[in-house]
């Protein structure tokens, strides 16, 4: 019960931006109900006061939790004033106890949502067998009379770049399943080269005509290499950055030094998500798709629930990047970003350079015009602030790619409305079934990914219903659907 609520309130943190994480969840949550432990002590006039005097408790044997006190109470058969005594002890000696439960929470969710479950490892293993053994896995994507599609702009191109096979199939067949015009859509997959045969026999078994997919390891594109993409060859090669990327994220720290929430952005900032090359990827578009002129890019936590046609349509006004806003809109917590909630204003060269209240966008669904970004200089600003930050050890800011981007892309965003991309279902559990059922992309950015154990129960079915659960490798790899 009680335990339950500060559970909740602490998946509730927004570890994502590290930003608001945990403060006072115990008190928030609970202290109403517990406001008697100030005004019950000895000396006050209060009634009951003498129940609450517990001087004498062996401070040693004090419940650690409220299913603690409850199993004792009910085991030792307490009267309602030693309850309550012990469960003023219990709330007296718990504050530095609650601290440490709440590093403890923000380790395990850190560990619970950066390590690859079980059931996607078999998968991407499985397939992989399969690609090796059945010349069925390993046809062409498309078949080679379909092939001049994937460059014809006049088509419906959308982007997706992941490792995760299950992720992928969902984006995929959640988009083509609510397309007015399925037969218009073309599918490009990237992947890395781990899981590109993987990937590969999973479209190829799982054909998805009339539309399209076809199927890109990163290492078949020649140019992308380190002397085209010098920021990935300074992540990778930097013995810092890869110690403080790669180290073992728990030797070392003692985590009784941390805040929760620096604790979190912490971890956060060292989860190696952040320096995949699929993260990156994006920003290489123009160059990875050289023929076409627009394409749609997805997270691969994502999914489409209604026809992105329209985005093909849209006019971005010669803006490269058509993205939601996340500045406004009805849920004050997940859209209430702007540029100070992702850079370091305490530095210089970003006070001296940015506007702490610009209205952030989000990444996530994007429609890029091809085009108008072979005109700009976005990917040269993107490389020249990863390298300033780089060089200034990561001061600059901590997270990811959207940082660098919402500067590239300055002055280049078109906003697009709010419906197009419901954002925060991988952090905020009080999400709006209604605004999720409405929205055409719902995303579950956030470390409650639906394909872990700690997905929000009840956002995860707009998910997995697009999982084929009968599929004998998703049976084989025991990953069961979940009520
Ligand atoms: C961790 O830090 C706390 C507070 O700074 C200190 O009391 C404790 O001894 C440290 N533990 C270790 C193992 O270093
Ligand atoms: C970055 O850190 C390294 C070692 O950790 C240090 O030698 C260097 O001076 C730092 N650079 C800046 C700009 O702070
Ligand atoms: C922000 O910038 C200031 C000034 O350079 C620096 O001292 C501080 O460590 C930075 N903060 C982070 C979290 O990197
Ligand atoms: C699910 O997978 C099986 C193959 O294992 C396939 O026969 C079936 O058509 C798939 N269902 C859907 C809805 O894609």
């Amino acid at each position: 019960m009680a335990l339950v609520i500060y559970i909740s309130c602490l998946l509730d943190a927004e570890l994502f931006l590290g930003s608001l994480a945990f403060s006072d969840c115990f008190g928030r949550k609970l202290g109403p109900k517990l406001s008697w432990k100030r005004h019950g002590s000895p000396k006050s006039q209060d009634k009951y006061s003498s129940l609450f005097d517990n001087r004498n408790e062996d401070i040693t044997d004090i419940p650690d939790s409220m299913d603690a006190l409850i199993e004792e109470a009910r085991h030792k058969q307490y009267d309602m004033p030693t309850l309550l005594r012990r469960m003023k002890s219990m709330v007296e000696n718990n504050e530095e106890k609650v601290r440490a439960a709440k590093l403890q929470e923000a380790l395990y969710k850190h560990y619970a949502s950066s390590g690859v479950p079980k059931g996607l490892h078999c998968l991407a293993l499985k397939l992989t067998g399969e690609y090796s053994s059945n010349a069925r896995a390993r046809q062409d994507l498309p078949s080679p009379d379909l092939a001049p599609r994937l460059t014809d702009p006049a088509l419906h191109h959308l982007v997706v770049a992941t490792d995760n096979v299950l992720a992928a199939a969902v984006v995929v067949s959640s988009t083509i399943r609510n397309a007015a015009e399925p037969e218009k859509i073309v599918f490009h997959v990237i992947t890395d080269k781990k899981t590109h045969a993987a990937m590969h026999a999973w479209f190829a078994l799982n054909p998805q005509a009339p539309a399209i997919v076809e199927v890109k390891g990163v290492h078949q594109f020649e140019w992308l290499t380190r002397d085209n993409v010098p920021v990935l060859e300074a992540m990778e090669s930097s013995q810092d950055i890869k110690y403080y990327y790669h180290g073992d994220h728990a030797a070392g720290t003692n985590i009784s030094q941390y805040s929760p929430t620096i604790l979190a952005a912490y971890l956060q900032a060292r989860s190696p998500k952040y320096i995949s090359i699929m993260n990156h990827l994006r920003i290489y578009l123009p160059d990875l798709f050289p023929e076409l002129e627009k394409v749609v890019f997805l997270d691969d936590d994502v999914v489409v629930q209604k026809d992105l046609g329209a985005l093909f349509d849209l006019d971005l006004h010669g803006k490269v990047n058509g993205a939601v806003e996340t500045c406004r809109g009805d849920d004050t917590w997940v859209m209430s970003k702007t540029f100070k909630n992702y850079f370091n204003f305490s530095h210089p060269i970003i006070a001296s350079t940015f506007d702490p209240d610009k209205c952030a966008w989000a990444y996530g669904m994007n429609v890029f015009d091809l085009r108008a970004w072979r005109k700009a200089d976005i990917t040269r600003v993107y490389h020249y602030w990863q390298k300033q930050n780089l060089q200034l050890n990561l001061t600059l800011w901590r997270l990811g790619t959207l940082p660098p981007a919402l500067i590239a892309f300055d002055g280049n965003v078109h906003p697009i409305p709010e419906k197009w991309h419901m954002l925060g279902l991988g952090y905020n559990m009080k999400t709006s079934l209604e605004a999720v059922e409405n929205a055409a992309v719902v995303h579950y950015n956030g470390q409650a990914k639906p394909w872990l154990d700690i997905a929000f129960p009840q956002l995860r079915r707009f998910w997995s219903k697009y999982v084929n659960y009968s599929n004998e490798f998703i049976r084989q790899c025991n990953i069961l659907e979940r009520a």
